[in-house]
């Protein structure tokens, strides 16, 4: 049966299915038909148009969207929500005059998360992950990326990509599952890193291609976690089983981790909190996109990446929102486009591009989501009674989504 939504005051983030990201300029336009209706059939989205032109359709369910707006779902392409408990104590710490760093040097930080993780069951870490699923698809997120990471151990980074697998059977929305057991040199390997590495290149790497559970490879390439050439080993052998790069850097310094990941092709540098006119330089001419999040410049109050530099140097930019119990305990879409425009100065159609399409992109789904295209997935989201797209950053804190859709159902 088809479902229509009729009388939509304005729907949003209407593209052709050739538009696959939004650069420099374009990010600035917001393609949108007022008064309009849109058809699903089969999960998927047939027609859209003006609602002086709805075809007739037979034995339709019919959704009234008066007074409200239709968005295509958010696209949160950088997550790490499959951890253990949380870490407010740190939380608590850092309000006390901690330092992030400090935190970490003394064993707090990612090796906190990481001996919580391997002291929990594969199945309490599916309940407590599933949880966070839930509550972001109701967030408005219709499609996620979710990396490993808090396991450091063999063990313990095929259990979270388990349980990634086991998310991606039981939800209805996209899921990519990126191997990051490059985030943090478990104490053990302190004195002899690459040995850590060759746990990573020998050991972990096989098992995930022979269970076919990962689509992407990260490793959190900083001063004092890895640097440029581990970074490229990881990804060189990550390469060779298949798994695309998408790599975490210039989160606190810039070392050179930007330009050697878009040297070797990765789909998207992320974080970009610390950017050096070289960094964005070696963006230019390239696949690779960039992606802000700017929930955890907030969270630990540190620099915004410098969204205007990037878009005024005709690049495209992405949103996400890091959703991890360390840096970024919120995997709130909607807040992460209003700290977007007020505090990186995107304006809210740049801010919701960055947030479905170039999302999208980040994650090599362009085809499935990220706008209301034909052909497309009905992941979307249908707001309150609002006056304007712009009034959802604008109202910042405020939850104006009001019911939430995927493959065409209402969930
Ligand atoms: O993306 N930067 C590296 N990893 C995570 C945070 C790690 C943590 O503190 O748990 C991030 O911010
Ligand atoms: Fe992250």
């Amino acid at each position: 049966m088809v479902t229509i939504l009729i009388n939509i005051k304005e729907l949003v983030q209407v593209r052709d299915k050739n538009v696959k990201k939004v650069s420099g300029k374009e990010m600035a336009e917001l393609p949108t038909i007022k008064n309009a209706f849109l058809a699903i059939e089969k999960e998927r989205i047939i027609n859209y148009g003006s609602m002086e032109e709805i075809p007739s359709y037979q034995s339709a369910m019919i959704v009234d969207c008066k007074g409200k707006m239709v968005f295509p779902s958010w696209c949160d392409s950088h997550t790490h929500i499959v951890y253990a408990g949380n870490r407010e104590q740190e939380f608590v710490d850092r309000i006390n005059g901690l330092t992030y760093e400090e935190i970490a040097n003394r064993g707090g930080g990612i090796l906190n998360s990481a001996k919580k993780l391997q002291n929990t069951s594969e199945e309490e870490l599916y309940e407590q992950s599933s949880k966070r699923l839930k509550e972001i698809i109701q967030l408005g997120t219709g499609a996620v990326e979710i990396k490993s990471g808090y396991g450091l151990t063999v063990d313990a980074e095929l259990k979270i990509l388990r349980v990634i697998k086991k998310l991606k059977e039981n939800f209805q929305i996209p899921i990519k599952a990126t191997f990051l057991g490059a985030h943090a040199f478990p104490t053990e390997y302190k004195e002899n890193k690459d040995a850590y590495i060759d746990v990573i290149i020998n050991e972990m790497l096989p098992e995930i291609t022979k269970e076919n559970l990962a689509d992407f490879i990260d490793a959190f390439c900083e001063t004092g976690y890895f640097s440029v050439s581990q970074t490229e080993r990881v990804i060189d052998a990550g390469k060779k089983h298949g798994l695309v790069p998408k790599i975490h850097v210039n989160q606190f310094t810039s070392i050179g981790g930007l330009q050697a990941s878009v040297v070797k092709g990765a789909l998207s540098v992320d974080h970009l909190e610390i950017m050096t006119d070289d960094d964005i330089e070696a963006l230019k001419g390239s696949d690779t996109m960039p992606v802000a999040l700017p929930s955890c410049s907030y969270f630990l109050s540190i620099p915004y990446t410098p969204a205007r530099d990037i878009i005024n140097a005709e690049l495209p930019l992405a949103l996400a929102t890091d959703y991890n119990p360390g840096s970024t305990p919120s995997g709130n879409m909607n807040f992460v486009v209003s700290s977007a425009c007020i505090k990186m100065k995107m304006t809210p159609e740049e801010a919701i591009n960055a947030a479905t399409i170039n999302g999208a992109f980040a994650m090599n789904l362009s085809d499935e989501v990220g706008s209301i295209t034909k052909g497309k997935k009905a992941n979307l989201f249908i707001t309150k009674e609002i006056p304007s797209y712009g009034f959802l950053p604008y109202s910042f804190g405020s939850n104006v989504i009001e019911s939430v859709y995927l493959n065409g159902k209402r969930v």
